[in-house]
């Protein structure tokens, strides 16, 4: 009996979350997610799990362990994921993606970036290689069945395009459904030459839910409210948004003048259009932003359910280009960006918005983003 109500209240909870969480496929007939997402601290924190652990999440680049011998320790999506990692360079120039965490005890094991030949636990001396494996361990040769392959340092899979890294907690998806069409549509840029900045990267904190930052990403609607200055620049009528299933999609702006946009080779599919900014988005948090100049990543990091860390890292490859163009006033249209989304925010708390509906024309990127949540937190 008491089976039999547990199961019928666990049916009921799962129909009231597929309820809530229905985005109809048909863009002409859907109705936007509910507010529930952005609200809700019990849907916040189930997105961990969800949503973040199961996608391809940016580690950063290749110079960050440049030499053999090379550690860096990073927290994955620090004060959500929280999880401590650590990149290392083996002796043999081999990257790895590895646990921070010593599996005797768990002590974090490296807290700054250095060089060494093994990593050293600095609680009890227990050593592992730079691949992970377990090499040593003091006053432990009466320990029975010791060391076991769970001794070792778990390892995390690491996906390389150019110099860029990215890792997977759970390694559930190819990362080519992540990230092959973006790869493919800018094939012809020389990754490789990008090189970071530090001093142009910059983070920014703002008082609203990770998804309405992404979801107002995905669309170029707002552009001529939001951007006056953005919009003196691109063609809103010649702004396209494509769709790649299933997990990314693409914005393109053409530039109004000619001036300022990509010189693009033959081979590329956009030959001949003036584009000024490949704007291409990776579920569920990640933006590549393609600019004459180079690259700007924004990685949108949850931190309370209404609060977000969105951190600009730029990779520059025409320094001469840097401050022109479209790419070349990222913060005044982030500030634009930050204030909508905060309104929207505060809009959405209202008792008496529950669903809006999509432009059919404009909001593709959006609807696409909706649907993509709603079937992860089923
Ligand atoms: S916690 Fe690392 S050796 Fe004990
Ligand atoms: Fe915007």
């Amino acid at each position: 009996m008491k089976s039999d109500s547990s199961y019928l209240s666990y049916l009921s909870l799962t129909l009231i979350v597929m309820e809530k969480f229905f985005v109809d496929a048909d863009i002409s007939r859907a109705r936007t997610i509910s507010t529930e997402v952005y609200k809700s601290a019990a849907f916040f924190e189930m997105a961990k799990e969800k949503i973040f652990a199961q996608s391809w999440q940016f580690v950063g680049d290749t110079d960050m362990a440049a030499g053999n011998g090379s550690c860096y320790p990073f927290t994955l999506l620090e004060k959500y994921i929280d999880e401590p990692l650590l990149l290392t360079r083996d002796e043999n120039g081999t990257l790895h993606c590895l646990s921070n965490v010593c599996t005797h005890r768990g002590n974090l094991l490296i807290s700054e970036p250095c060089s060494t030949s093994n990593l050293r636990c600095k609680y009890h001396g227990r050593i592992f290689h730079l691949d992970g494996q377990f090499k040593s361990m003091p006053e432990f040769t009466e320990v029975k069945n010791f060391p076991l392959a769970d001794d070792n340092l778990t390892t995390l899979p690491l996906f390389q395009w150019g110099k860029l890294l990215f890792t997977s907690l759970n390694n559930n998806y190819d990362p080519d459904v992540f990230f092959k069409d973006m790869m493919e549509r800018v094939s012809w840029l020389p990754l490789q030459e990008f090189n970071y900045r530090h001093e142009l990267s910059k983070d920014y904190y703002i008082s609203a839910n990770w998804a309405l930052y992404c979801e107002n990403y995905l669309e170029g609607f707002h552009i001529p409210f939001v951007h006056a200055g953005l919009n003196a620049a691109i063609d809103f009528t010649d702004y396209t948004t494509e769709l790649f299933y299933p997990f990314s999609s693409l914005q393109i702006g053409i530039s109004k003048t000619g001036e300022d946009c990509f010189d693009l080779p033959s081979s590329s599919i956009d030959y001949g259009k003036k584009v000024a900014a490949y704007y291409f988005w990776v579920f569920p948090n990640l933006m590549f932003n393609f600019y004459p100049w180079g690259l700007s990543i924004n990685i949108i990091q949850p931190v309370t359910v209404d609060s977000t860390k969105v951190s600009f890292r730029s990779y520059v490859w025409k320094k001469e280009l840097q401050n022109t163009g479209v790419g070349g006033e990222l913060d005044r249209v982030e500030m634009e960006d930050e204030e909508i989304v905060q309104q929207v925010q505060k809009g959405i708390r209202s008792r008496f918005y529950k669903h809006g509906r999509y432009s059919v024309t404009r909001e593709k990127g959006t609807h696409h983003f909706h649907q993509l949540l709603a079937k992860f937190l089923q």
